[in-house]
């Protein structure tokens, strides 16, 4: 379990922004071309409505801009462009060269793929570059997954959709936001969620299920014990917003109370990379996060991943 050195250059998130396709596609709309209904999936997910529409690339550059916008960066001056996908525009290159080109960036840009836990580790890896010498990185989760999902099975179709967050994160003097994290992976479980190229999405959901509650928890925990805290100290958790109950056993393993996690998956479905900025922007945004709070950003994944951070958060 890595601990963060205490002369590590830390940062600070100085600015974030979100992005939702403007077409709304309801629970009763899928039930009307499949054997479904809004009650099953309202009770077994949580879910409502979710957002489809754009590209990776298009959702990228709008909350990517929106983000640049509130740090009050200028865009010539960001290092490094990190774009967590699993549903890049194009095989060949990453889906990152066309946001850099979109947002007028001159530095470095990469995609990460570790499906919904991607967001952390992009930010992670942001931190790390910040420790190394950048200043100013652009984090962005985003993903198309209605691309990728088969609009006649139910068993997936009811839950995958479209989003995108972003962060500009910033080098700081003195003591920084994050406290404690953890990447995690078993590709021995990739089996169980995936897509070939070119083709749709097969889950086990009730096996997938199963694991995310588990691993969720792990890694939850081998953050915490980084930075030297327990989930008493949580402020707010901003899950990974697959399913309601996912996160209702996690935070119940957790002893953690739900009216301290964050849930836009009501709205949203599961987008992904883009969960758990969502999630996290959302809260801010609606003044549930102070200066000095506690932040657990806990997510899970196909192959199977799991990444989770703890950030101390601070109010631009
Ligand atoms: N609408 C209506 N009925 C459905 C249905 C749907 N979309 N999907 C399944 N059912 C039926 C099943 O046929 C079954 O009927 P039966 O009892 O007559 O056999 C019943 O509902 C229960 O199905 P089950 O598969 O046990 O449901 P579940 O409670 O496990 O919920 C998921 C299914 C997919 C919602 C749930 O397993 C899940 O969320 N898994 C995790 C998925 C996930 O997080 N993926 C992303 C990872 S990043």
């Amino acid at each position: 379990m890595p601990i963060i050195p205490k002369t590590a250059i830390n940062g600070a998130i100085t600015g974030w922004g979100r992005a939702l396709p403007e077409k709304v596609v309801t629970n009763s709309d899928l039930a009307k071309t499949m054997d479904t209904s809004d009650e099953w999936i309202r009770e077994r997910t949580g879910i409502e409505r979710r957002h489809i529409g754009g590209t990776t690339a298009s959702l990228s550059i709008e909350s990517g801009r929106k983000a640049i916008e509130m740090a009050g960066v200028d865009p010539s001056t960001i290092d490094a462009l990190i774009l967590s996908t699993t549903t890049p525009d194009r095989t060949v290159p990453a889906t990152s060269a066309a946001v850099q080109h979109g947002l007028g960036l001159r530095c470095g840009a990469f995609d990460v793929n570790a499906a919904c836990s991607g967001f952390v580790y992009g930010l992670v890896t942001a931190h790390g570059l910040i420790a190394i010498g950048m200043k100013k990185i652009l984090v962005i989760g985003t993903d198309t997954l209605s691309r990728i999902t088969d609009w006649s099975d139910r068993n997936t179709a009811i839950l995958f959709a479209d989003g995108s967050g972003a962060a500009v994160v910033e080098a700081v003097e003195g003591p920084g936001q994050l406290l404690g994290w953890d990447i995690d992976a078993d590709g021995s479980l990739e089996d169980l969620l995936y897509a070939e190229i070119g083709g749709t999405l097969y889950m086990e959901g009730k096996e997938v299920f199963r694991r995310a509650v588990r691993i969720m928890v792990d890694s939850a925990e081998k953050s915490l014990k980084a930075a030297g805290l327990t989930t008493s100290d949580v402020a707010l958790v901003a899950p990974h917003q697959a399913n309601l109950r996912i996160i209702e056993a996690a935070c119940k393993r957790l002893d953690i109370p739900m009216s301290k996690a964050a849930w836009v998956g009501n709205e949203t479905g599961n987008t992904s990379s883009a969960s758990i900025p969502l999630a996290l922007f959302d809260a801010a945004d609606n003044n549930r996060l102070k200066t000095g709070d506690i932040v657990l950003l806990v997510g899970f994944g196909a192959g199977m991943t799991a990444a989770s951070a703890v950030i101390k958060w601070k109010q631009p």
